[in-house]
């Protein structure tokens, strides 16, 4: 059974003049493991970001259980459905801020 459905996928970075995806089409079943492949600024990242409902398409149609991305409450999704672990996790590298954030009996 098809879980997550995209047609025609297009993306275009604001303030760019290329699309970064051009209609776009795949599909994954449930159970299924996909890998994404693709040199570096080939648009992978900018794919996953569709996929987990944190931008939405220039055009095009990603779809959850047969709805629309645009009509899902997409923060339930993301709460519920999905997980990302991002390529730039930013975090906190600053030693004093974690020193500070460790408990300490008073
Ligand atoms: N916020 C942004 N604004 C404008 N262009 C962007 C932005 N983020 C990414 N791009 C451009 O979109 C293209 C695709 O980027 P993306 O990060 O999706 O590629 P990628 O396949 O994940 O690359 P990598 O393997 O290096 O992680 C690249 O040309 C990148 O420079
Ligand atoms: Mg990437």
């Amino acid at each position: 059974m098809n879980i997550l459905s995209l047609q025609n996928v297009t993306y275009q970075y604001d303030g760019t003049k290329k699309s970064v995806l051009k209609d776009i089409h795949t599909d994954f079943e449930t159970g299924g493991l996909y890998g994404i492949m693709g040199k570096s600024g080939a648009g992978k990242s900018t794919l996953l970001s569709l996929i987990s409902g944190l931008d939405l398409t220039t055009s095009g149609l990603v779809s959850y259980g047969g709805k629309d991305m645009r009509q899902l409450d997409r923060d339930r999704y993301r709460a519920r459905d999905i997980g990302v672990i991002f390529q730039g996790y930013n975090l906190l590298t600053n030693p004093p801020a974690i020193w500070t954030a460790t408990p300490r009996r008073i």
